[in-house]
């Protein structure tokens, strides 16, 4: 068991590949919490050479004995949910017991998702590329004190009939010619709640004494610092607390529960949605690393935006999220490039800047500084040391440390469990000891 209870979550824009990582620290904890988001995550595993993606429940639980927690900070849509738990039964694996979801969580309604494409269609070019969920109006329900939630499911009828009905009103005053139906609605919420009620808990209340008997938690966070409703590049954000103080506040832990930050980053950059994109690349280099890194969402399939490693982004998430380390995914997907660039600074309309900016105007026309190093011909896929590395890999490894502002505890080299390096001596390894 590891010496305190650790966070993993994304560094950039999301997608970097904090599936891997957290399969890989999994089997050292006893418990997996997500603390925000929705099924707008996704993460491909491999059972037996079968492809499954799982969007909500915490991949901890194709590990066996391993408790698996939705905080609720997280939005549950319960068709979703429902669909994963059927998917994992074919496989073979039973959630209950195992799967425990916050009594205090949102709950996202067939309604959620269609008024995120309508809103979408309203802003026209200004859309934010969401992934079409209902993720954004669940939170804007929970945030306007008219969501419901898990508890309201399994409470009172009388009550949750009055709350489907005001809400199934009052949306259909915002949508013309809307005339949606509550009483199936409710007869279908109803239905929910009672194939929810067994994994229903009061988790802050089960964390803090799993915890008092000394097993450890891995909080695992989904989209990224970049993505976060306060901290990202707003408006073209997810609409939760991705960066780590949404650990606190979507499970009810204290923040010195929190022993140790680990910020997960792709050695390049990738985007997927609307919004700025400073080190963004195009053509042939930009196609180059989306096959290489097979860039295409794991939830909506669409091809990512892809650039440069961005020194700037990473050292603002260093920060924001107190980054105890780096997990650094992809390496090997730079394989065989003549150099390799990162971002220092931007150039902006107001001169250089070094810290991330709030104003997206600045962003938007921002001119990435580039640091240009020599790149490696022989390949890092699979390498398991650090040592092993080229030289060139090496070099550009610790010029990333050096402008980011955190160390490479971790670094990916390959897509399978094995193809990783942890370094020896670094805060990750004593965290496992
Ligand atoms: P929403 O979370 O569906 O509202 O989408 C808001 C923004 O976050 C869009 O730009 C999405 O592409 C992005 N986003 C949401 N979830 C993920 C994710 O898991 N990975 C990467 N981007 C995401």
């Amino acid at each position: 068991m590891p010496k305190s209870n650790i966070a993993v979550l994304g560094a950039q824009w999301g997608d970097e590949g904090k599936g891997k990582i957290v399969d890989m620290l999994t089997p050292h904890f006893a418990t997996v919490a997500r603390y925000q988001g929705g099924h707008n995550a996704g993460h491909t595993v491999y059972v037996d050479g079968r492809k499954f993606v799982l969007h909500l429940i915490p991949s901890g639980i194709l590990h066996p004995g391993i408790a698996c927690i939705i905080g609720n900070g997280v939005v549950i849509d319960p068709q979703a949910l429902f669909k994963e738990v059927d998917e994992l039964a074919r496989m073979g694996i039973d959630v209950d017991g195992r799967l425990l979801i916050s009594e205090k969580a949102h709950v996202i309604l067939p309604y959620h998702r269609e008024l995120d494409v309508l809103s979408e269609a309203r802003r026209g070019e200004r859309k934010i590329g969401t992934t079409s969920r209902g993720i954004g109006p669940a939170y804007e329900d929970k945030i306007g004190r008219r969501g419901i939630r898990v508890c309201d499911l399994l409470g009172d009828r009388e009550a949750l009939a009055q709350e489907v009905r005001e809400n199934v009103n009052a949306r259909n005053r915002m949508i013309i010619d809307s005339t949606l139906d509550w009483k199936p609605l409710f007869d279908q919420v109803v239905a929910f709640g009672e194939r929810m009620r067994p994994w229903v808990k009061d988790v802050s209340l089960y964390l803090a004494e799993s915890m008092t008997q000394g097993k450890n938690v891995l909080f695992e966070g989904a989209q990224a610092t970049l993505l976060d409703i306060d901290h990202g590049t707003y408006p073209f954000v997810t609409s939760s607390n991705a960066s780590v103080g949404g650990v606190c506040t979507g499970l009810g832990v204290a923040p010195k529960a929190i022993g140790g930050v680990l910020g997960v980053a792709k050695a390049y950059t990738t985007r997927v949605g609307e919004g700025p994109l400073p080190t963004e690349l195009s053509g042939d280099l930009a196609e180059r690393l989306r096959e290489g890194g097979q860039e295409y969402g794991a939830s909506t399939g669409r091809p990512r935006r892809c650039g440069w490693y961005d020194a700037v982004v990473v050292r603002y998430s260093a920060r924001i999220n107190g980054l105890d380390a780096i997990a650094l995914t992809k390496l090997d997907v730079l394989d065989g490039l003549p150099e390799v660039k990162l971002c220092t600074a931007y150039k902006t309309a107001t001169g250089t800047m070094t810290e991330f900016p709030a104003d997206l105007r600045l962003l938007a026309g921002a001119e990435p500084v580039y640091e240009t190093l020599p790149g490696w011909t022989s390949p890092t896929k699979g390498m398991t040391t650090f040592e092993q590395l080229p030289a060139e890999a090496q070099r550009y490894i610790r010029r990333l440390e050096e402008t980011s502002g955190a160390a490479c505890a971790i670094i990916s080299t390959g897509s399978d469990r094995t193809e990783t390096i942890v370094r020896q001596h670094s805060v990750v390894s004593d965290w496992l000891l």
